[in-house]
């Protein structure tokens, strides 16, 4: 089996510096060798081409910073998931800041009728220019694959949506803004909180996760912010939030995830080596890796 590596070294999405460096970060924590050991082909196709930051004074007036070299960034990575696919390999996407999954949900989408996502995160990151409060991008990459919001980050690959929101499972929530409410109530979109991990436990969230996804979807993308771990577990990010899920409860997760064999595509984003502590965070993201593709002892 083939994994086809492609690092998104894009920090325009957020305003913090480092993000940038995630993809380096991630490889030197060791993500080759540690799923070669795991007899997996694989073939790193190097980083994505990221454009310049834009200056406060050229900042346009609607709330979406960056906006042109995310957009452009997300045409490329677009392409490259898709081109990945028809190779038959597993995408494996490295970030970046979590706008990226914009593009990387598009290039999926070509691919899948009925794409499931499983939205690994402290945040919802369903804001529009509307109801976004920082103008962040990082913050509205599910809103604009479910079709919501500009047409610059909706129209990606020249179709939208790119998902349904009854095919998307957010895990680990615990910083929603007012705008994300509400739109998960209008779509119906299924939210285990960070209620729902202490009291249901990760096995049975991840049990229902699995069937309920199951059978209404042709292929399920792991989309996995690091900040959905608790700050203690994965300090180098650029928006913690106390009180996470934990490393035991997360590598269950994916060792549940790869006992599925249900992920067709996967993405480990929002790695900041500039905040971490001695690459503490990549590395979790690389362990992580590990059991969402198999390690598991006897
Ligand atoms: N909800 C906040 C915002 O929209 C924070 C988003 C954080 N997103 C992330 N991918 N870390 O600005
Ligand atoms: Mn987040
Ligand atoms: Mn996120
Ligand atoms: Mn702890």
């Amino acid at each position: 089996e083939k994994i086809n590596i492609i690092g998104v070294p894009m920090d325009l999405g957020q305003t913090r510096r480092g993000v940038d460096m995630g993809p380096s970060a991630i490889r030197y924590a060791g993500v080759v060798e540690r799923l070669e050991n795991l007899h997996f082909t694989i073939e790193d196709s190097g980083d994505i081409k990221i454009g310049k930051r834009e200056k406060a004074m050229e900042e346009p007036l609607y709330n979406l910073k960056n906006l042109k070299a995310v957009s452009e960034a997300s045409e490329l990575l677009a392409s490259k998931v898709d081109e990945v696919i028809k190779t038959g390999a597993f995408p494996l996407v490295l970030g970046g800041d979590h706008s990226i999954a914009i593009g990387t949900l598009a290039g999926l989408a070509k691919n899948y009728k009925n794409l499931g996502v499983i939205w690994y995160d402290a945040h919802g990151d369903l804001n529009t220019a509307d109801t976004s409060p920082s103008g962040n991008i990082h913050g509205m990459p599910l809103a604009a694959s479910l079709g919501i919001g500009d047409e610059s980050l909706t129209g990606i690959a020249g179709f939208s949506p790119k998902i349904k929101p009854e095919n998307v499972v957010i895990i680990g929530a615990r910083s929603l803004d007012e705008g994300e409410r509400e739109l998960i109530k209008e779509k119906g979109i299924r939210v285990y909180t960070m209620h729902e991990v202490d009291r249901l436990g990760m096995t049975r969230i991840m049990e229902e996760t699995i069937e309920y996804l199951k059978d209404r979807t042709d292929g399920v993308h792991l989309s996995l912010d690091l900040d959905g771990l608790d700050p203690h577990d994965a300090p180098g990010v650029g928006t913690p939030v106390i009180g996470g899920i934990s490393y035991r409860e997360s590598h269950l997760a994916m060792e549940m995830l790869a006992e599925s064999e249900m992920i067709t595509s996967a993405e480990f984003v929002e790695v900041n080596p500039i905040l971490d502590e001695r690459n503490k965070t990549a590395s979790v993201a690389v362990a992580l890796m590990g059991s969402l593709f198999g390690e598991k002892l006897l």
